[in-house]
C-alpha cells in the first residue's frame, strides 16, 4: 500500500477541549480519528460510549475508526453506525461469533476489521482474512493509553503481512499502542500500514506538528 495512515487517538485528547481537538485532527495531516470504546469487562478501564462520539463526529471532518474493547461488541454495532462510525474493529477474544459480527458491521454501512490482542497468534486469522477490511494489532495490553511498546510486535507484523500477501488481499494492519516517532520506521518496514498515536501526539506541546513528523516518517 502506497500511502501509510496516522489516526490519533482521541483517548489522549483534553476532553473538556473537545471540539478543539477535535479540529486539530481536521486541519492536520492526520488520516483518521481512532477512537476508543472500554467497557471495564473485557479491559480493566471504562472510556466513553455514543454520546462522546456523536459529538466528535459534529466536528470531525476524517473517518472515525472505532476500536471496541467491549464484551459482546455484537450488541451495539448498530448503535456505532448511527452515531458516525466509518471503520469498528471488533477483538476476536471478544466476540464467540466473529464472522457473524464482521457481517453485521458491513449490513450497518461501516467497514469492518478485527484486532488481536498482544499474544493471539496471527494464524487464527487465516480463515477470517478475507472479510477483514483491516486487522489492527495490539501493541500493548488494551486499557489505557501511555504504555510501552512491545517488541513482539515486530515479528506479528511480518507474519501477518506474509499471511496478506500470499492471498493476494488489500487487508491493512494497524498497529495500536506506544507509537512513537522512534519506532514508527521500523513498524513500515515491517509490513503496517495504519498507526495509532495517543500520547506521543496530545502530550507533545505541538500535536499539529507531531502528526505531520509521524506522517512523514511513515511514508518516507
Ligand atoms: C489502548 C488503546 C490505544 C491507546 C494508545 O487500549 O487501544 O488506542 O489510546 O495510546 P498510546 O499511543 O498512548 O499508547
Ligand atoms: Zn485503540
Amino acid at each position: 500500500m502506497s500511502s501509510k495512515l496516522i489516526a490519533p487517538s482521541m483517548l489522549a485528547a483534553d476532553f473538556g477541549n473537545l471540539q478543539r481537538d477535535t479540529e486539530m485532527v481536521n486541519n492536520s495531516e492526520a488520516d483518521w480519528f481512532h477512537i476508543d470504546v472500554m467497557d471495564g469487562h473485557f479491559v480493566p478501564n471504562i472510556s466513553y460510549g455514543m454520546p462522546v462520539i456523536q459529538a466528535i463526529k459534529k466536528h470531525a471532518t476524517k473517518p472515525l475508526d472505532v476500536h471496541l474493547m467491549i464484551e459482546k461488541p455484537e450488541r451495539y454495532i448498530e448503535e456505532f453506525a448511527k452515531v458516525g462510525a466509518d471503520i469498528i474493529t471488533v477483538h476476536y477474544e471478544s466476540t464467540i461469533h466473529l464472522h457473524r459480527t464482521l457481517t453485521q458491521i458491513e449490513d450497518a454501512g461501516c467497514k469492518a476489521g478485527v484486532v488481536l490482542n498482544l499474544t493471539t497468534p496471527v494464524s487464527v486469522l487465516e480463515d477470517i482474512l478475507p472479510k477483514c477490511y483491516m486487522v489492527l494489532l495490539m501493541s500493548i495490553n488494551p486499557g489505557f493509553g501511555g504504555q510501552k511498546f512491545e517488541d513482539i510486535t515486530y515479528h506479528r507484523i511480518t507474519k501477518l503481512r506474509k499471511m496478506i500477501d500470499e492471498r493476494g488481499l488489500d487487508t491493512r494492519i494497524e498497529v495500536d499502542g506506544g507509537v512513537t516517532d522512534k519506532n514508527i520506521k521500523q513498524l513500515v518496514d515491517a509490513g503496517a500500514d495504519v498507526f495509532v498515536a495517543g500520547s506521543h501526539v496530545f502530550k507533545n506541546p505541538d500535536p499539529t506538528e507531531t502528526i505531520k513528523q509521524l506522517k512523514t516518517l511513515a511514508n518516507s
